[in-house]
């Protein structure tokens, strides 16, 4: 019998080469005579890739991801108590990702109103924790938990439904970013695509089934070029991985939509800005380093063409997100059966007035008192687009939609938070 590794390796490659036909009928004859061998490695095989599997998943429930802590009487009294409604006719919402910057203005705006509202955020640092623990404290002091944890976790996530009975699911963890899906494409894949269907398949078999409203974004627009961008433009020329997993976002919500009639609402917002913000983006990182006196960088597109954004004020998506909520329907099935036909919708949510980024850093210079050192450079190939602009009648026929903020005044009131946040205002010459 021949050894292993003659099967593998033919001693003599080049007759291999040549007899090609006769020598792969005899290697084949080889290969049966030594089943048993096979098998046994075949066996062997198998074993390694699933320890390796388990090892893996191991490690990223253990170390990584899962490492906060849940559970109990005490823990279940003050989620109840956080989803508790105080209003006729209100909701109760779990909020994913509500430590982030939309998630907390939407968790305030509902707790505001009489909503129940339950967080979840697993604090990951993409960027500064910090600041998400510093909207933790806000929520806490008006009464919104946020329970730490990821969407992967199935049990968390069972867990919080069976403990209560939430009507609706403000869906807005995710990887967020254009650029960073070049560092760390997996991060995407683990919370905008595991992570959602993760949270999905709990929707999916809670009884009653929540409403999901979800956040899918602009970028899904990708390289389309016909302004101003509605939901029925196309939607499959994605520029980035982050813009890719969004709008697989929105294919996979609408299997769940179809197979087990959960209503799905998905909510492609333009650049959202304001206080609290993500300190990843433009506006925020200019506003840190004009007062540092370093240099910004603003890119440069196609023949020197500057780049636009539908800049679009945070208050104006909290209000796009609570008109979605409110007309979201009832999803149709329980159990994991469908019933009926659950509505499946997308809507833009932006400003529908594009701004010019050089004009951006001039309205910052102006709140700021400084003047800007400008860094201006082609745009290198890393997945943003040129410019975005929304049509926004489709929001506006539905629930009224209509933004109200223009980015001369959201950025003063941006200006305002972001000095008073970071300790500017007791120093000379900034208020
Ligand atoms: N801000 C914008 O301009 C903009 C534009 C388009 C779309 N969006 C989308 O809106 C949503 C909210 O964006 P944001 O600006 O508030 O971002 P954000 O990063 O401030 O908020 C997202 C939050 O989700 C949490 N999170 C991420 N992965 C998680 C996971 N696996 N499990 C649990 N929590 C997790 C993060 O810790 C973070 O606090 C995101 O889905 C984002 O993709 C935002
Ligand atoms: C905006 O979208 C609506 C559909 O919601 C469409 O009828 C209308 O033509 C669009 N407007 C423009 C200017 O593209």
């Amino acid at each position: 019998m021949p050894s292993l590794e003659e099967e593998l390796f033919p001693s003599t490659p080049g007759k291999f080469k040549i007899d090609r036909g006769h020598s792969m009928n005899r290697q084949f004859h080889r290969c049966f005579a030594s089943t048993s061998t096979m098998f046994l490695w075949a066996l062997f095989l198998i074993a390694l890739t699933a320890s390796y599997l388990s090892f893996q998943s191991f490690v990223d429930s253990g170390s990584r991801y899962f490492s906060a802590s849940w559970g109990g009487i005490q823990w279940e009294k003050q989620v109840r108590n956080s989803a508790q409604i105080h209003r006729s006719g209100g909701m109760s919402v779990l909020v994913t990702g509500a430590a982030g910057f939309v998630g907390t203005h939407v968790s305030l705006a509902l707790k505001k109103r009489g909503d129940g509202v339950v967080g979840l955020d697993n604090f990951n640092n993409y960027y500064d924790p910090s600041l998400k623990r510093a909207r933790k404290s806000l929520l806490n002091s008006h009464g919104v938990l946020v329970v730490e944890g990821d969407l992967n976790d199935g049990k968390l996530l069972a867990k919080l439904f069976d403990v209560v009975a939430f009507t609706h699911v403000m869906h807005l963890a995710a990887q967020a970013g254009v650029r960073y899906a070049m560092e760390n494409p997996n991060s995407y894949v683990h919370s905008n695509i595991a992570g959602l269907v993760s949270l999905l398949e709990v929707c999916k078999s809670a009884n009653p089934q929540p409403a999901i409203v979800w956040a899918s974004s602009s970028s899904v627009y990708g390289l389309n070029d016909k302004v101003p961008f509605s939901e029925a433009d196309r939607t499959d020329q994605p520029a980035s991985l982050y813009a890719a997993t969004k709008k697989a976002g929105e294919e996979i919500t609408h299997t769940y939509n179809h197979i087990y009639g959960l209503s799905i609402t998905g909510l492609r917002f333009f650049t959202v800005y304001g206080p609290w913000g993500r300190p990843d983006m433009a506006y925020f990182s200019f506003t840190r380093n004009i007062l540092q006196g370093k240099p910004i960088t603003i890119y440069r597109g196609k023949n020197r063409a500057d780049l636009a954004r539908d800049f679009t004020y945070i208050d104006d998506i909290v209000k796009g997100c609570l008109g979605s909520l409110d007309t979201s329907g009832k999803s149709t099935g329980t159990g994991g059966k469908k019933k009926g036909n659950a509505p499946y919708r997308i809507f833009n949510l932006g400003n529908t007035s594009p701004v010019k980024v050089p004009v951006l850093v001039n309205i910052l210079e102006r709140h700021l008192k400084v003047k800007a050192k400008r860094n201006i450079v082609d745009m290198p190939g890393n997945g943003d687009v040129p410019f975005t602009h929304a049509n926004i009648s489709h929001a506006q026929r539905e629930f009224g939609y209509k933004p109200t903020t223009d980015l001369q005044t959201g950025l003063k009131k941006f200006v305002r938070w972001y000095l008073s946040y970071y300790g500017y205002n007791n120093r000379k010459g900034l208020q």
